[in-house]
């Protein structure tokens, strides 16, 4: 049995959870549960990213205290993950006595090493409001090509990157003030001395191809120490030993991947902390990430770790964007879908079986299409799969008195259905979920063209072929339970409902190799119904009209 610690990115404590949040946690959650069912140890933990300026100015701009704002969030988004079935283990916050200890801890082991240093560095700081800026807090003059009211780190005209100091007449965002220069003392983690180790790192299978070779560019132009300090005012752990330094909030972002974990051991008899993240342990960590952070996660996180004498991850999945009818997600289109205003009006498994027809091994990104959302649930899900069951129930409920037949009517078909457990299973592990899909529709397929070749419904009343009705409706219930099981990673309520439906214990991936014979099942029930194109459209409304509440 593997032993592994799963995650998904920290989602921001200063807004709601999203299609974007789902999207990796249903790719999570789907591996997590295929790791469950094929035996394995399987953690997944999870917690809000509470630190940082933007919870900081969100707080005052809502007349409360940061600390008061992230509980009631965190508990809104690990609501939100529930409800759409993520299987979280814990979901916790990085604003936490286990994070403080754990970022306290690194710390000062990397400081220790010689690992950290000071040094002085000059930025535009707010007088009025007393605070420096960050580069997404001040406007000016691009020092290229003079464009006005550019951004402080690049020129949306001329695309030139600068330093925020170096902007022409700057403002701040903040005050409108004008921002001065201002000295302050930074702490940093001296990433280069790890340089050597990364190259290695990072051309392992820890990353997926196309991660080694982007990594590999950066690598190749040369690593920075990375600046882990903010001054004060800050949302986050004060650095030990100092005065009105905090640490970066992408400092202590990762290690509440560990907090969250510490937290869960604590009230976990059994659990312990050490076999997961000592050097040299033999638990797997696995991260699951959105590209955009693959620095953080593949370049930053092991050395950081490596440094402080933790295991490093095992491997970090990285996925690409997503994109809805082809652009970004945007509120006015009514495309930026938060969790809650989709759960007013659709089925969750709705959404999780739409990502798994898209979810990738690879950092492609992905288009949500509404229409093909629709298309794919009703004719894949419930016209082939489900359609197995409803098509074969009434048969052995009927004349069968509920149970299933002694034999497989046809071993061929048993065989090719049972017998692609293993390939499946092998493209869950890799993260190709959509050919795991593909390959289960087919067999769904493959099941309805043997039912329809052998048309029950002709000769159900017909004494001769009585046992023949019997075999193909049973073969077709045995049949569909193998989809279910291969399709449980996915739909966990949907395999719920089939669980009780075919009157057996929690189905686990073993059992799409052993068939019910002789077994009585229970009363058909719908396991799940077909989307109506209506629902979307009123989740697409209800998005807009979040965006723009006189709408
Ligand atoms: O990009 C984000 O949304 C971050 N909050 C992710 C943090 S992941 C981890 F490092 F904590
Ligand atoms: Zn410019």
């Amino acid at each position: 049995m593997r032993r592994i610690l799963v995650t998904s990115a920290l989602p921001y404590a200063n807004g709601a959870i999203h299609l974007g949040h789902l999207f990796e946690h249903i790719q999570t959650d789907i591996w997590v549960r295929y790791q469950r069912m094929a035996g394995n140890e399987c953690i997944y933990v999870c917690a809000d990213d509470a630190h940082g300026t933007a919870t900081m100015l969100l707080a005052e701009q809502s007349g409360t205290t940061p600390e008061a704002l992230i509980e009631p969030l965190r508990r809104a988004h690990a609501d939100d993950f529930r409800r759409f079935h993520i299987s979280h283990d814990n979901y916790y916050s990085t604003h936490s006595p286990e994070n403080e200890h754990y970022a306290t801890l690194i710390y000062r082991r990397l400081a220790a090493k010689g690992l950290t240093f000071t040094g002085e560095v000059e930025q535009l700081y707010d007088p009025e409001r007393g605070l420096f800026l960050a580069d997404r807090h001040v406007r000016g003059t691009c020092p290229r090509c003079g464009a006005a009211e550019q951004p402080g780190d690049n020129c949306d005209a001329c695309g030139a990157t600068y330093d925020a100091t170096e902007l022409g007449a700057p403002r701040s965002l903040m005050s409108d003030a004008a921002p001065v220069r201002r000295a302050s003392l930074h702490y940093f983690f001296d990433l280069p001395q790890f340089t050597d180790y990364l190259k290695e790192w990072t051309a392992s299978d820890a990353v997926q191809p196309e991660v080694t070779n982007k990594l590999a560019e950066w690598l190749g132009a040369g690593l920075k120490p990375w600046d882990i300090s903010r001054d004060a005012p800050y949302f986050g752990f004060r650095i030990p030993d100092t005065e009105g330094k905090y640490f970066y909030v992408w400092m202590d972002a990762p290690i509440g991947y560990i907090a969250s974990f510490r937290n869960l051991c604590d009230r976990t008899e059994g659990l312990s902390f050490e076999d997961f993240w000592d050097p040299g342990s033999s638990a797997e960590v696995h991260h699951f990430i959105g590209k955009d952070i693959v620095n953080f996660h593949a370049l930053f996180w092991p050395s950081v770790l490596t440094g402080a004498d933790f295991r490093t991850p095992t491997k970090v999945h990285t996925h690409g964007f997503i994109t809805v009818g082809g652009t970004r997600m945007s509120k006015s289109r009514g495309t930026f879908i938060n969790a809650a205003t989709y759960l007013d009006h659709l089925d969750p498994e709705y959404l999780r079986f739409y990502f798994a027809t898209k979810l990738v091994p690879n950092t492609d990104d992905v288009d949500v299409n509404l229409d093909d959302f629709v298309q794919r649930v009703n004719s894949d899900l419930v016209g082939k799969v489900v359609n197995i069951a409803s098509r074969c129930s009434g048969f052995i409920a009927r004349q069968f008195d509920g149970k299933l037949a002694g034999a497989i009517h046809d071993p061929e078909l048993w065989g090719e259905v049972s017998g692609a457990a293993g390939r499946i299973g092998e493209l869950y592990e890799s993260g190709d979920v959509s050919r795991a899909v593909r390959e289960i529709t087919a067999l769904a397929d493959r099941t309805n063209a043997y039912i329809a070749d052998r048309e029950p419904w002709k000769h159900a009343k017909d004494p001769e072929r009585r046992g023949e009705v019997h075999g193909v409706c049973s073969l077709g219930i045995n049949a569909f339970r193998a989809l279910m099981v291969y399709l449980k990673p996915i739909l966990p309520a949907m395999a719920g409902r089939t669980e009780a439906f075919l009157n057996t214990g929690e189905l686990t991936w073993a059992d799409a190799g052993t068939p019910l014979l002789d077994h009585a099942i229970g009363k058909f029930k719908p396991l799940i119904t077909r989307m109506d194109r209506k629902d979307i459209d009123k989740v697409v409304d209800a998005t807009k009209a979040e965006a723009d509440p006189s709408h």
